[in-house]
C-alpha cells in the first residue's frame, strides 16, 4: 500500500500525526449506528490503516454507540506509541439512532469515562467538544461552561489535548481564551468553503484544521468539474478531492472515513498526487459553481 506518511506530518500540541489519518465512523452499522455488516472487513480495515503508516484515527464514543471504539481496541490494542487516537464528546444517541445533546459537566465526564473504558485508555490523546446547537451549520452561541469541564478533565488527566467541532470564528477564539485548543474539525471541502479564512488564521496560530465529509455532498454540477479534473490528472475524483485539501493548507489533516480496505487504499494514494496549478485553479471555481437544488 502506498505509504501514508509522504503527505507529511503535523503536530496536535506535542503530538506528532501524519497528515493523512483515517475517519472511523463508517466503520459502524447504518446510520452510525450498531454493529458493522463485517465486523471482521471493519477490523481488517482499521489494521490496514495503521500498516499504511497512518498515525491519527478519528472516533467518538458515540458512533455505535461505543462500536467503533470496541472496534479500535480489538483491532489495535495495545496501541503503537505513535498512533494517536481523536475522539469527540458533546452528544448521546437514542435508542432510536436520533443524536442527543450532552454538554453538561456530568455528561462530559461521563463521556470521557466512555470513551477511556471503551478505548482502553487511561488518557485521552485529544478531545474535540461537538457543538451540537444546530446539525446543519455552525452556530453562534456561548461555549464556555462545556470547555471549561473539559478544562478540568485535563487538569484531572484524563485528558492530554482538547479541540472543538462544528464550530464558528467566535467559538474557537472562546474556547481557545479558556485553554489550549490543538484542532478544529468542520465540516469542508472542494465545494464547502465557508471555512477558508478560519482555516488560514489556523495555521498562522499553528492549530489543525480537520475537515468532515471531506468526499463530499458535491451537487451534480460540482461532481463533473471534479470528475473533469480526475481525469486530467489520471486519478478519482476523490483522490482529486484529497489532494486538494492536502495543497489548501499544511494545518489541513485529512481523515476521510471508509468502511472498505479498498477505498482505504485508494484514498491513501492520494498522498502521491501533484495537482498542477491549472488544475488547482480550475478546483477553487467549484467552491463557487452554482448548487443544484
Ligand atoms: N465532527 C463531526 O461532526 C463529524 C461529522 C461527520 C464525520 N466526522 C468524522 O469525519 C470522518 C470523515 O467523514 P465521513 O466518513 O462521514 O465522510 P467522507 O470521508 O467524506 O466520506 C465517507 C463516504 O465516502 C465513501 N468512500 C470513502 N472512500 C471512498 C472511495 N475511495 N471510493 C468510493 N467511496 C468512498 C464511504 O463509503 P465506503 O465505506 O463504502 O468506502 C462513505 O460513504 C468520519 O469518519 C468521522 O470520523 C466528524
Amino acid at each position: 500500500m502506498t505509504d501514508a506518511t509522504r503527505a507529511g506530518n503535523f503536530k496536535l500540541g506535542d503530538l506528532d500525526v501524519t497528515r493523512m489519518g483515517y475517519g472511523a465512523m463508517q466503520l459502524a452499522g447504518p446510520h452510525v449506528f450498531g454493529p458493522p455488516k463485517d465486523r471482521a472487513a471493519a477490523i481488517a480495515v482499521l489494521r490496514a490503516a495503521v500498516e499504511s503508516g497512518i498515525t491519527h484515527i478519528d472516533t467518538s464514543d458515540f458512533y455505535g454507540p461505543h462500536v467503533t471504539n470496541e472496534l479500535i481496541r480489538e483491532a489495535l490494542h495495545p496501541y503503537a506509541d505513535a498512533l494517536t487516537i481523536v475522539t469527540k464528546v458533546g452528544a448521546t444517541r437514542g435508542s432510536d439512532a436520533s443524536w442527543n445533546v450532552a454538554s453538561t459537566a456530568a455528561e462530559l465526564e461521563s463521556a470521557v469515562h466512555d470513551n477511556l473504558r471503551n478505548l482502553g485508555l487511561d488518557v485521552l490523546d485529544v478531545v474535540n467538544f461537538r457543538v451540537m446547537f444546530n446539525v446543519v451549520a455552525p452556530t453562534e452561541g456561548d461555549i464556555e461552561a462545556p470547555l471549561t469541564a473539559l478544562a478540568e478533565l485535563q487538569a484531572k488527566g484524563l485528558i492530554r489535548h482538547i479541540g472543538v467541532s462544528h464550530v464558528t470564528a467566535n467559538q474557537v477564539a472562546q474556547a481557545r481564551a479558556i485553554t489550549q485548543i490543538v484542532c478544529v474539525q468542520n465540516m469542508y471541502n472542494l465545494a464547502h468553503r465557508n471555512d477558508d479564512a478560519l482555516i488560514d488564521s489556523l495555521a498562522r496560530d499553528g492549530i489543525a484544521y480537520v475537515p468532515f465529509f471531506p468526499l463530499g455532498r458535491f451537487s451534480p454540477l460540482q461532481a463533473d468539474a471534479l470528475s473533469h479534473a480526475a481525469e486530467q490528472c489520471n486519478a478519482t475524483p476523490m483522490q482529486v478531492a484529497l489532494a486538494w485539501l492536502l495543497q489548501r493548507s499544511p494545518n489541513v489533516l485529512l481523515i476521510p472515513g471508509t468502511s472498505s480496505v479498498e477505498h482505504l487504499k485508494q484514498n491513501v494514494e492520494s498522498v502521491k498526487l501533484d495537482l498542477p496549478d491549472d488544475v488547482l485553479a480550475s478546483l477553487d471555481k467549484i467552491g463557487s459553481a452554482k448548487t443544484e437544488d
